[in-house]
């Protein structure tokens, strides 16, 4: 199983705090907003990491990080997303990393309380296919959200104006290795991007997608208010093992050993 951050774009819902820095390195309360993926994966098990990172400054991705050595890590891999493509797109620049594995993907802009490890065994456990981690919110006109019969995801409607359920999908993502397939058959869609959403639909069709609903809280970042909201709930949660920032006083003995 190999980890994926997507960590792209332009962060425009953030301007003029994205003017001359990646979304994904903003602060969200203690720590910049890309380490908390990078932590969820981690304690997941999965240290095999792929970046997916664009924009003007994507090097600095490379400073902050450097190969890990703050999470544990021996290594990093980083790639760089040209353009505004979309979230599929910027997945599809993975496939070379994955070699036909399993892959978890992250939105870089997204927070849980709640470790994913679990899920993450338990698409281990089943082997091929997809699944998805869902929240009910209540905006979910903002999201992709599921129309759901029972157990089964019929589909996942993205942004609708009339949410046919009020579970967003999140943006933790497992697929097997036929979701590079996918992403090549894909179309832009009517904002111009390869949407994250018409992966997951493809897998629904096949009815192999599964799902999970979370109980912890679940925010994105990448709006004014949710950037703010996301540093409020990591504030209110300092015993949450992957929001701890034990993580980043391995990187603090780091830097004082360097
Ligand atoms: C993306 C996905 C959407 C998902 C959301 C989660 O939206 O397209 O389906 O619910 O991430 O953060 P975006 O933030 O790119 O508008």
């Amino acid at each position: 199983m190999k980890g994926v951050i997507l960590a792209g774009g332009l962060g425009t819902r953030l301007l003029p705090m994205t003017r001359v820095t990646n979304k994904h390195l903003l602060p969200v309360y203690d720590r910049p907003m890309i380490y908390y993926p990078v932590q969820q994966l981690v304690h997941a098990g999965v240290m095999d990491i792929l970046i997916v990172t664009g924009g003007n400054n994507a090097g600095d991705f490379l400073r902050l990080l450097g190969n890990g050595r703050a999470f544990g890590l021996k290594h990093l891999n980083y790639t760089y997303q040209e353009g505004e493509g979309g979230i599929a797109e910027a997945l599809g620049l993975a496939e070379h990393f994955a070699e036909g594995q399993p892959v978890v993907v992250i939105l870089g802009d997204n927070i849980f309380q709640d470790p994913i490890a679990d899920a993450v065994l338990r698409f281990r456990h089943q082997g091929s296919g997809a699944k998805i981690l869902l929240k009910e919110v209540e905006d979910a006109q903002r999201f992709g959200v599921v129309e759901l019969d029972g157990d089964r995801v019929v589909r996942i409607v993205e942004k609708p104006k009339n949410p046919p359920s009020r579970y967003a999908v999140t943006g933790c993502y497992m697929y097997d290795h036929r979701v590079f397939e996918i992403v090549r058959t894909l179309k832009p869609s009517e904002r111009g991007e390869l949407e994250i959403t018409d992966v997951n639909n493809r897998f629904i069709e096949w009815r192999e997608m599964t799902y999970e609903i979370l109980e912890g809280w679940w925010t994105d970042a990448g709006t004014v208010s949710s950037l703010y909201r996301a540093a409020s709930l990591v504030a209110e949660s300092p015993g949450e093992p992957v929001l701890r920032p034990s993580t980043m006083e391995v990187g603090r003995q780091g830097e004082a050993a360097s």
